[in-house]
Formats: structure tokens, sequence, C-alpha cells
């Protein structure tokens, strides 16, 4: 096993939650993903050893759902919704303008490794659509020139931490609806940034 000691240890304990350890093969695969940057085939056989499971079992779920990446991803990945709602107030030009800034086609990653972007099926923010994700924060509203300015502002500045706080004042617009908590924590990588993954915060 290549995990370090403390990330197996949690890994463990993790898996010890579930009466069936295979239950616990999605946040283990979250697990691998931070771990490695990225699910690889030897997160996947880790995954397996503490499931109980085979490597083709963990990878038959690790690539059925897309938030599960089997491949490196950018520093920053931007997600554009292009379901209905986005797509009927514009979403299709947002995609385009994302391509066309970061370089290359939705699902690759730039040359210089700090931007993948990708096309997403709704992502819950229909009344402030278009909308987008970076690190799977939200903004919404967002325009052709707004997201090309993101991707320009993500490449000059390389943020540690990503907000949809933040994203949402430099590049957001019409919000379906203001939020009355705040998650102030962000995410510091291009991975799901809640328990028992770690926020920023260092959520355990
Ligand atoms: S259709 Fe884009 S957020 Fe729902």
């Amino acid at each position: 096993m290549s995990w370090s000691v403390e990330t197996l240890a949690r890994a463990r304990s993790l898996a010890d939650r579930y009466p069936q350890k295979r239950s616990a093969i999605m946040p283990l695969l979250y697990m691998a993903m931070r771990e490695d940057g990225y699910v690889t085939e030897d997160g996947m056989r880790v995954v397996a050893e503490l499931t109980g499971l085979t490597p083709v079992q963990v990878e038959s779920v690790a690539s059925f759902y897309g938030m599960f990446k089997l491949i490196p991803q950018g520093e920053y990945l931007v997600s554009v919704c292009t379901s209905i709602a986005c797509m009927l107030n514009g979403a299709d030009d947002v995609m385009s303008s994302a391509e066309e800034q970061a370089g290359v086609p939705a699902g690759e990653t730039a040359a210089d490794g700090v931007v993948t972007v990708e096309h997403v099926e709704c992502i819950g923010a229909c009344g402030g659509a278009p909308a987008v994700q970076v690190n799977y924060e939200l903004v919404e509203g967002v325009t052709s020139e707004a997201v090309a300015a993101m991707i320009r502002w993500l490449r000059e500045n390389r943020p540690e931490t990503i907000t949809a706080a933040e994203l949402q004042e430099r590049f957001g617009g019409a919000r379906s609806f203001d939020p009355a908590i705040s998650e102030p924590q962000g995410a510091i990588g291009p991975f799901p940034a809640f328990d028992p993954y770690r926020t920023a915060g260092g959520a355990s």
C-alpha cells in the first residue's frame, strides 16, 4: 500500500464505521483521490483491500461517477453546467468561452496544469443559471466574459483556497437565493471538500 500511515489509519477507522466494509467504498474513493490527486490504479487496489472487494469491482464504481477522476486534474476544476436551465440562459456560450480561455476542450487539462474544464449536468442552482463551479465551489449568474475573467484570475493568482463567496463576488451575477448560512472554509483542490475528506479548515 502506498498511502501514508495516517491516511491508512483514517481509512480503516472509516471502514470500521460500516457493518459491511464495502459500504465505505465511496468515501474511501474520495480519500484515494485526495491522497494521489486522482483515483489511481494503486489507490483502487488499496480501497479493494480495505473493503474486501476486487479491484475490478472498485473500478466499476469509480468509473461510473463523474466526481471520481481517473486521470490527473488541473489545480482548478472549472465545471460548467450545460443542463436545460443553464443552457436556456447561455451555458453553451459560457462553455465555449471557458474552453477558449483555458485552451483545451471540455474534459481536458490545459498544458500548464492549472485549469481543467468540464461540462456537468444540473448542479442544483437552476435559479441562478448559468451556474459554474470551481473545485466544487459554486458561482451563479456567470457570463461568457466572467468565466474567461475567472480563468485568467485563477492562472494569475493561483489562490490556495477557493470559496464560493469570493467567486460570486468577483464573477457572479443573479443568484437563485441568498443562502443564510455561509460556508467560509472553501476548497483546497479539485475534489469535494467535505467531511471526511477535509476542507480547507481541516475538518476530520
Ligand atoms: S440546469 Fe444548471 S444548475 Fe440546474
